[in-house]
């Protein structure tokens, strides 16, 4: 299946110079949603994976059903102030602005195998803070997976310890 296809390009959002890759038209249509989540699920099925950590919000639509095709928990990272336990906190710069991601310090136990999703892979900046707040808890990251990377923007080169797996690159 030609994943591209359902992926909508929009220049200039939310800022001007942006190319915003938007998944929603992917998200509205059966059969391509379940073929990305079962082809990010194939690539970490056979790692035991125990949990899926994903941050707001688009993380959360590609995390919750890989978690659940993976048959792992999930765990949301989610931007400041919105999770109501106690939190660890990490900042980070995006492509786009600046923003705090928190995650339940009880949400990880030391040594659970994780695996780390989002939709998309600029910059690096969202997803390292994620890594980062996983290995304060002490949980195993096993890789990283995302619908999308954007190539140019190197993100890969903040995560090079990791097993990073895209579907798509742009
Ligand atoms: C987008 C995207 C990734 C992040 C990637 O999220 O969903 O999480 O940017 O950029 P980076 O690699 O440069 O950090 P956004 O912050 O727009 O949040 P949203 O999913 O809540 O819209």
């Amino acid at each position: 299946m030609d994943i591209k296809e359902f992926i909508r390009n929009v220049p200039d959002f939310p800022r001007k110079g942006i190319q915003f890759k938007d998944i929603t038209p992917l998200l509205a249509n059966g059969q391509a949603l379940r073929f990305v989540i079962k082809s990010l699920a194939d690539e970490f099925r056979d790692k035991d994976i125990e949990l899926v950590v994903g941050p707001e919000a688009r993380g959360f639509l590609i995390g919750a059903p890989l978690a659940y095709e993976l048959g792992a928990g999930f765990v949301p990272v989610r931007k400041e102030g919105k999770l109501p336990y106690h939190t660890l906190k990490g900042e980070y710069t995006l492509e786009y602005g600046e923003d705090k991601l928190e995650i339940h310090t009880d949400s990880i136990k030391k040594g659970q195998k994780v695996l780390i999703v989002d939709d998309l892979l600029a910059t690096g900046g969202t997803i390292k803070t994620v890594v980062d707040l996983v290995e304060k808890l002490e949980g195993n990251i096993v890789g990283l997976a995302f619908l999308i990377e954007l190539g140019f923007l190197e993100g890969r080169k903040v995560l090079a310890r990791y097993d990073v797996r895209s579907l798509l690159e742009f």
